[in-house]
């Protein structure tokens, strides 16, 4: 997309408009941002999938397992990073956002309800993420992972699932064009984002 000086204004909603896209499209490249979290000493990042995207409560959500090491070192520290990346149009998100974690509360129950029942086996593995084990597998039972599970075995997922919501605080654009690049950051200021353009 070609920016002008009047895109400050609109940017910010056209980049919600496509989180919010991409949140329903697999092959969208920014479906599977890189979700940064620290324990104060040192970064951890990983690819999550982006599972909501609401600019009127400024809110990014993804799903993970409650014991993971994410959810450790957010409980630590709150302020996580998502870097997303389109390579065809060749644009980065860099979103800065304190992330709350929702484990058996309203928020958790609504998202699991929500969550199609094929997808809830992803939650039933009877070891935590990164526990070692003495071959490859993903600690889930094979039974759990049938067609046919039902909803009521499923269940044992739920305790072990969480809600990542993310309430983002700052949002930095970068697009690289053959003409030159363009940088803009959009800082939420009380009741709207207020941008600057920066050199890339
Ligand atoms: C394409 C892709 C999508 C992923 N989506 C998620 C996700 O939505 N939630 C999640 O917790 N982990 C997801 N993962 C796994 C994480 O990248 C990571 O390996 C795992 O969550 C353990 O991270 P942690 O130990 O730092 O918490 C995904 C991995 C890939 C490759």
């Amino acid at each position: 997309m070609s920016l002008t000086a009047a895109d400050l204004q609109t940017l910010p909603a056209r980049l919600w408009r496509e989180l919010d896209a991409a949140t329903s499209d697999a092959a969208n490249p920014f479906r599977t941002p890189v979700l940064g979290t620290t324990n104060l000493f040192e970064c951890s990042m990983r690819v999550v999938i982006l599972r909501g995207a609401d600019s009127s409560k400024r809110q990014l959500i993804a799903y993970t397992d409650a014991r993971a090491q994410k959810v450790h070192q957010l409980k630590l520290c709150e302020q996580a990073h998502w870097l997303f990346y389109d390579p065809v149009r060749r644009v980065q998100l860099r979103i800065s956002a304190g992330t709350m974690v929702h484990q058996n509360d309203r928020i958790a129950a609504e998202h699991w309800q929500a969550l199609p029942v094929t997808n809830r086996k992803n939650y039933c593995a009877n070891l935590p993420p990164g526990t070692d084990i003495h071959a490859p597998g993903d600690a889930i039972d094979p039974a759990l992972k049938l067609p046919t599970a039902t909803k009521k075995q499923l269940e044992i997922g739920y305790e072990n699932f969480a809600v990542l919501v993310s309430t983002v605080d700052q949002i930095e654009f970068l697009q690289l064009g053959d003409e030159g690049h363009v940088r803009a950051v959009f800082n939420w200021t009380a009741v709207e984002w207020t941008g600057l353009w920066l050199v890339p």
